[in-house]
């Protein structure tokens, strides 16, 4: 498919909620997902809202949290299984005290790619020390280039020129290929999409634009708000000509363009208007050890329960496997007035 027709999909699917699709396949689970704080220095608009979360959210206590060495345990029981990549997030990860030690024992794993996403506030001081303990690379965060904007979406007045630093420090320490996600948000930061894509084209960074989705129950989210990736990539294209490129893997969420120029690459994740729960490989730990199949989930099972009463490794591993086995979740596809309403785990407990 070329960029033309890919566009036009694009267009017509960006208008309404996605149809229901017939019951996926069983595919494997390749992606880990493992949140390891649900604390966060930022209260983004579209995440963790201060007017839900306040400054000081009752956070989970220490004893809740997964120790390093269940973390570790949990992760070796499905790389067994067959996932490849794991990824921290959080919460911001870079919060959890000593997560360096926790990127060296996960980084000991035969076979797994290691990969974090961060805000990037604490990417000055700890880029180095990631990329020694094993992280393979990082996923920043970052929804504007200007920096009133970029303080009004973290909405804890913290300066964009940090997080490029951040950026730049990442990239100096080789964790790379490095990623920059931008959540957009109808009327919000839709202005920053021209002047962040300027910014990091040529940089040898990607930047994805992500459709603003309804995630959790606190940001009070509506459809008016999401523009749909055919909006980014027409306003991109008309300033810089794109081309459409394959993905890099089966059930990778961006879809990859081109800037024809030879400038680089960005991606658009498109959630709400152009689901891929059809292939989803995803898995998610929350910081208290329940594993959720999907993002969208009200329930999570609880593997911490499952350790601390003395299960065996074989014994985890069968839980799991059926747990896989019988998931049948496609929240995306099926998303509509009633399911948006249906209370969810926040993002920031379950991780991106
Ligand atoms: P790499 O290809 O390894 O860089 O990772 P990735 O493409 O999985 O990227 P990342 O983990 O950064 O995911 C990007 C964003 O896509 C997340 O922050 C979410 O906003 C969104 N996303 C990821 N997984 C899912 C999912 O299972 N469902 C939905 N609806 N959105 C998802
Ligand atoms: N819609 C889309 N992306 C979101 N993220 C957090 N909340 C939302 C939302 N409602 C993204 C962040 C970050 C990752 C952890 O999840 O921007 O890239
Ligand atoms: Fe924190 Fe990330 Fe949520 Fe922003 S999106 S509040 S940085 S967890």
């Amino acid at each position: 498919m070329d960029g033309d027709d890919r566009l036009r999909r694009l267009k017509e699917s960006a208008n309404r909620l996605p149809i229901i699709t017939a019951c996926p396949v069983p595919i494997p689970c390749r992606d880990l997902r493992i949140s390891v704080t649900d604390r966060c220095n930022f209260r983004c608009v579209y995440c963790m809202p201060k007017t839900v979360f306040g400054r000081d959210y009752p956070y989970l206590s220490r004893g809740e949290l997964l120790s390093f060495e269940e973390i570790v345990r949990i992760a070796r029981i499905f790389a067994r299984l067959g996932v490849e990549k794991i990824r921290l997030t959080g919460g911001e990860p870079l919060l959890r005290r000593h997560v360096d030690e926790l990127i060296g024992q996960l980084a000991a794993i035969p076979d797994i790619e290691l990969t974090l996403t961060t805000n990037g506030s604490l990417l000055p001081q700890m880029a180095e020390a990631l990329k020694k303990a094993g992280l393979a690379r990082v996923t920043v965060s970052l929804d504007a280039f200007d920096d009133a904007v970029f303080r009004r979406m973290n909405d804890v007045d913290f300066p964009v020129a940090q997080v490029f630093e951040g950026i730049d420090a990442a990239a100096a320490a080789g964790l790379t290929p490095l990623k920059i996600n931008m959540v957009v948000k109808r009327g919000a930061n839709d202005d920053q999409i021209l002047s962040l894509a300027e910014h990091f084209r040529g940089s040898g960074h990607i930047l994805r634009f992500i459709e603003y989705m309804d995630v959790g129950s606190s940001n009070d989210w509506r459809m008016d708000e999401v523009l749909p990736s055919a909006d980014v990539v027409a306003r991109i294209a008309q300033r810089f000509p794109l081309e459409a490129i394959a993905a890099n893997y089966p059930g990778e969420v961006a879809e990859r363009w081109r800037y024809a120029d030879g400038a680089g690459e960005i991606g658009v994740i498109s959630s709400v208007t152009q689901t891929f729960c059809h292939d989803c490989t995803r898995i998610r730990l929350s910081t208290e050890g329940k594993l959720y199949t999907c993002l969208f989930a009200n329930q999570g099972h609880d593997l911490r329960e499952l350790m601390r009463s003395g299960r065996n490794d074989a014994e985890i591993a069968a839980f799991i496997g059926a747990l896989w086995q019988a998931r049948d979740d496609r929240y995306s596809e099926i998303r509509q007035a009633a399911t948006t309403a249906r209370r969810k785990i926040e993002m920031s407990y379950i991780g991106g």
